[in-house]
């Protein structure tokens, strides 16, 4: 990720490659801001007439590149629309920063102006940490495979300048912030992106606990003995059929402020299928490309724990990261099956495929045991998903209504989009098995998103609990132009942060 910093120059000074400012206003009719026009006067350029002369029409994420003939340090100015003034959130400052630093030349310096003149819906230190949100995000490239890092673009520095009425102090907290996020969920993406092989459940255990390590947070490792131990039979089933053991990973924050924790615990689950092949109800091929992201969740939680001592979070938090490789041999798991969880519950495995509910339910079941405050479980957990809400917006489901609003309310501010589904005390009997308690799949065709979150739900007790179901928006196979590159996107991780957050003051 590049260098954040606050700059003190003058736009016409700042060291860089790049410079950028922002217009607003409708397609067809943008003009550049207070903030612009005074560069392009320093420039001695009428920026009006010069994006006219272009056929510059603005709109959200759309550039016009114009050279400073040597009246600026930096040969490039990009001004860069922002649709209506009025409309501008801190999702549109994120954007557009985001098309900026996607737009600035690789291994480039890019200072923007963050805009002093903007309605108040995204003010302050919070404009700042969105333009640094935005620009570190969409500068991220996932090069570590590359033999030569061709064509990525990768931003070697970040300098963000006050526009007119911004204060430096502003300024200078919205990028310590917007930097912390940025690396949080970079390190998310890292270990999404990271193929299947590279990140098997014991090798994958050993990197989060040094991560861990490196940000302060407790980790205990669960090894396949402990498991066996603690009667963990959903992680084991379904890690059976690979030749490298699962692992439950518990890692935990003791915010150092507050013995005693006043703001409480919160419990995160995450889904970590190395590699999901389904098993011996195997996908087919092609269903298979993407499938190295099943552990989207524990990317999400590990990525989200990493950043809570720097923000000075004062909930206790523990992470719960359930690993295992989902595949076929003459070990793996048989259809019709059954397995304990933690707990004592009974499942009759019906598809193998569906192996998310298996693992997630030991480490909700085992989480319940603290009796934490409020327990969240991330998930690549439904194909379905995928069909009702497509790649942009998570599902989440619950039992309880208060942090339901809370989560939702937090990837509001996040940009991260959810949408509240329910959980169907009239469907539950989809699960009923002649010989089990539960069955692991419901009726075919029918509600399979809300289906897994009932399964999932029998095993939280009274605790209050959220699911997310991020099948879709963990990963990109387009990307989306804006902060989010093709592959992973790190989905969940400022969610998770904002709800610390929010819960923590
Ligand atoms: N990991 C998949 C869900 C998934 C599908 C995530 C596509 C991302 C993209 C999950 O383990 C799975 O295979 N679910 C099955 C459940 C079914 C067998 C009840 C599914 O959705 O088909
Ligand atoms: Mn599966
Ligand atoms: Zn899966």
């Amino acid at each position: 990720m590049p260098e954040l910093s606050f700059a003190q120059e003058t736009p016409t000074e700042v060291a860089a490659d790049v410079l950028a400012v922002f217009a607003t206003g409708e397609e067809g009719s943008a003009k550049p801001g207070r903030d612009a026009a005074a560069v392009g006067a320093a420039l001695q350029i009428d920026l009006a007439g010069e994006l006219s002369g272009i056929g510059y029409e603005g709109g959200l994420g759309k550039v016009a590149r114009i050279p400073t003939r040597g009246t600026a340090t930096a040969p490039l100015l990009l001004v860069v629309g922002l649709g209506k003034a009025e409309d501008v959130t801190c999702e549109t400052l994120r954007r557009a920063a985001g098309a900026a630093a996607r737009n600035a030349t690789k291994d480039a310096t890019l200072a923007i102006v963050v805009p002093g003149d903007l309605p108040a819906q995204c003010d302050g230190d919070a404009r700042a940490e969105a333009v640094a949100e935005g620009a570190g995000l969409g500068s991220y490239a996932y090069t570590t495979y590359r033999s030569k890092a061709t064509d990525v673009p990768s931003l070697r520095e970040l300098k963000l300048l006050a526009g007119e009425g911004l204060s430096a102090d502003d300024v200078t907290a919205g990028i310590q912030r917007g930097e912390i996020l940025v690396r949080a969920t970079c390190l998310a993406r890292d270990l999404v992106n990271t193929p299947p092989l590279d990140k098997r459940p014991p090798a994958l255990a050993d990197r989060v606990a040094t991560l861990a390590g490196e940000v302060g947070l407790s980790v205990k490792i669960h090894d396949d003995a402990a498991l066996l131990e603690g009667g963990f039979g959903g992680i084991l089933g379904v890690g059976q059929g690979s030749s490298e053991p699962p692992r439950l990973v518990e890692l935990t924050y003791e915010p150092s402020e507050a013995a005693g924790s006043p703001n409480g615990h919160v419990v995160l689950v995450g889904k970590g299928i190395t590699f999901d092949s389904g098993g011996l109800s195997l996908k087919p091929s092609t269903s298979m490309n993407t499938m190295k992201s099943d552990m989207s969740g524990a990317a999400a939680v590990i990525g989200a724990m990493s950043a809570l001592g720097e923000l000075g979070i004062t909930v206790k938090v523990t992470g719960l990261l359930a690993l295992a490789e989902n595949m076929p041999s003459g070990e793996a798991i048989r259809v019709s099956d059954v397995l304990t969880h933690r707990g004592g519950k009974t499942v009759e495995v019906m598809n193998t495929d569906a192996e998310g509910r298996l693992v997630l339910a030991d480490a909700l079941a085992y989480g319940a045991e603290s009796t934490p405050d409020a327990m969240i479980d991330i998930a690549t957990l439904t194909g379905a998903q995928i069909v009702s809400l497509g790649y942009k917006i998570a599902g989440l489901m619950g039992n309880d209504e208060a942090l339901i609003d809370q989560v939702r309310a937090a990837a509001e501010a996040a940009g991260e989009q959810v949408w509240h589904l329910p959980l169907p005390e009239e469907y539950a009997d989809h699960l009923r098995s002649e010989v089990a308690d539960y069955k692991n799949i419901g009726k075919p065709m029918q509600a399979g998103t809300l289906i897994g979150g009932l399964y999932l739900r029998n095993f939280v007790g009274d605790t209050p609990w959220a699911h997310l179901d991020i099948a879709g928006p963990a990963f990109s196979e387009e990307g989306d132009g804006w902060y989010t590159a093709k592959g992973a996107t790190g989905m969940g991780v400022r969610t998770l942060v904002r709800l610390l957050q929010a819960r923590s003051s």
